[in-house]
């Protein structure tokens, strides 16, 4: 296991998959390297890509508004992604991409020990959780697995997408805070 500074240099230097050729700005992940919550991501998007900061376009925004709703502050949580480089189109990383990248992933969690790890969206519940996951049938329940627990919830992109959805993952978020009480 590297060191925060040993692991980002590794990072930025990666050519572990072709994402590097393409991408502007690498997004490492970013926030509070203590924090007790830990949120995961696909990838970064255009705006993320250009300023090397995880979830700061729309779907950020949107984030950081149902964090301040539920009374956590982006400060004290860690926002990371699958993939840190932008996967072109914002199509979603393949398979050769998300392994590429997962060991970076394990070893940030494995620095911070957070108590919670929440997946936003498909792509993240399946990658870390379970191949199968649905986020529409899956979102909500709570796993524990080497001293984590995980969740995963609606990626704030689906809710700018069906805005419908939004009041299933206030129920989630409503846990997610509770869980991070309790802790
Ligand atoms: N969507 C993601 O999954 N991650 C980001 O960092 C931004 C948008």
């Amino acid at each position: 296991m590297l060191g925060w500074d040993e692991l980002e240099k590794c990072c930025q230097q990666c050519k572990r998959c072709s994402l590097y050729k393409s991408r502007n700005k690498l997004v490492f992940g970013s926030g509070n390297k203590k924090a007790k919550l830990v949120f995961i991501g696909e990838g970064p998007g255009q705006e993320e890509d250009k300023t090397g900061i995880p979830f700061v376009g729309r779907s950020g925004q949107l984030l950081d508004k149902i964090l301040e709703a539920v009374n956590i502050k982006r400060e004290d949580v860690y926002i990371a992604n699958i993939v840190k480089c932008r996967p072109p189109g914002n199509r979603d990383p393949l398979k050769e991409e998300r392994d590429a990248c997962l060991p970076f992933l394990r070893n940030q969690v494995a620095l911070i020990r957070p108590g919670i790890i929440v997946c936003l969206g498909r792509v993240a519940a399946q990658t870390i959780i379970d191949p199968d996951f649905r986020i529409s049938k899956d979102r909500g329940r709570w796993i524990e697995r080497k001293g984590y627990f995980l969740t995963a919830t609606y990626h704030p992109s689906a809710l700018l997408r069906d805005p419908a959805r939004k009041r299933e993952a206030w129920e989630d978020f409503k846990l997610i805070k509770e869980k991070l009480d309790s802790l």
